[in-house]
């Protein structure tokens, strides 16, 4: 094998690694939900003693594989944030609360099939440097129940 041929094969080599680490599992809680939680990954964050770690001015992705036990017409997101040792919920504003315009799911959802919503956060600059935010992040339809919901705990970087 040439040298060059040799540095084509370390180049992709680093690509696919690269590629292999975009989507990284996040330890989570499950809150009752619905639908069966088949994982829950993070692109653009790390992980530190279980927590996800976001660094200010950033825009990680949250990705949730489920699976739909029910044909639904429509998933709305939201997303509470409770500071550690709080009391008090606040609300996470996202871009779109709209999972099916938004959140990569091809709606009505059909009973039986795996989805993989996924939607980005922006960290903003102004974002507290904190230690395990506890972040509920949950998609329901019409009803009272909650078809996706999970907890998950984050740390805020510079
Ligand atoms: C979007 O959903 C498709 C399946 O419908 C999945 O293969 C893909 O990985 C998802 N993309 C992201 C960024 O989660």
């Amino acid at each position: 094998m040439s040298a060059q041929t040799l540095s084509i094969f370390c180049v992709l080599a680093v690509i696919l690694t690269i590629a292999n680490a975009a989507f990284i599992p996040l330890n989570y809680k499950n809150c009752k939900s619905v639908f069966p939680i088949k994982a829950v990954r993070v692109e653009n964050g790390e992980i530190s003693d279980d927590h996800a770690v976001f660094k200010r001015g950033s825009k990680p992705v949250i990705q949730i594989q489920f699976e739909a036990t029910a044909d639904t017409p429509s998933l709305t997101a939201s997303v509470r944030s409770k500071m550690a040792g709080g009391s008090a919920f606040s609300n996470f504003a996202l871009a779109a609360d709209d999972a099916c315009a938004a959140g990569n799911l091809t709606c009505p959802l059909t009973s039986g099939n795996d989805y993989w919503y996924s939607q980005s956060v922006t960290i903003a600059d102004t974002y507290p440097i904190v230690n395990g935010v506890q972040v509920n992040w949950a998609l329901s339809s019409e009803g009272k129940a909650r078809e996706v919901c999970i907890i998950f705990l984050a740390n805020i970087i510079e």
